[in-house]
């Protein structure tokens, strides 16, 4: 889990853990939010999946170690943290605990 969960989140089932391979991320939209999630040699990750630049989908990047890049100008964005590390954008990608739970995703997401 990359990010604590403040107690005013919640836990949500997004998908079965097996839907998300190393080489196909999964995105999700969830109570207003689009929110994509990987799996890397470290574990899961969830990271909103709108890239901050323009409109493009992190889950149709391409990913290397944790890193994702983005498809459409190639800003990348540091999985675990957000940060953004190159590109022409320097605006970090929110970030989301995420947990496999009895073989499901679970993501904590905030209450409202
Ligand atoms: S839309 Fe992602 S870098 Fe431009």
């Amino acid at each position: 889990m990359q990010v604590l969960s403040s107690t005013k989140d919640i836990w949500e089932r997004v998908c079965r853990t097996d839907e998300v391979t190393f080489a196909v991320p999964y995105g999700v939209k969830i109570r207003g939010l689009s929110i994509g999630i990987f799996r890397t040699d470290a574990g899961l990750y969830a990271v909103d999946n709108i890239c901050p630049h323009e409109y493009a989908l992190l889950t149709n990047g391409w990913v290397e170690g944790e890193v994702v890049e983005c498809p459409l100008h190639e800003a990348k964005f540091c999985l675990k943290s957000g940060e953004c590390l190159g590109g022409p954008t320097s605006l970090p990608v929110k970030t989301y605990a995420v947990k496999d739970e009895n073989g499901h995703v679970v993501v904590s997401l905030p209450s409202e």
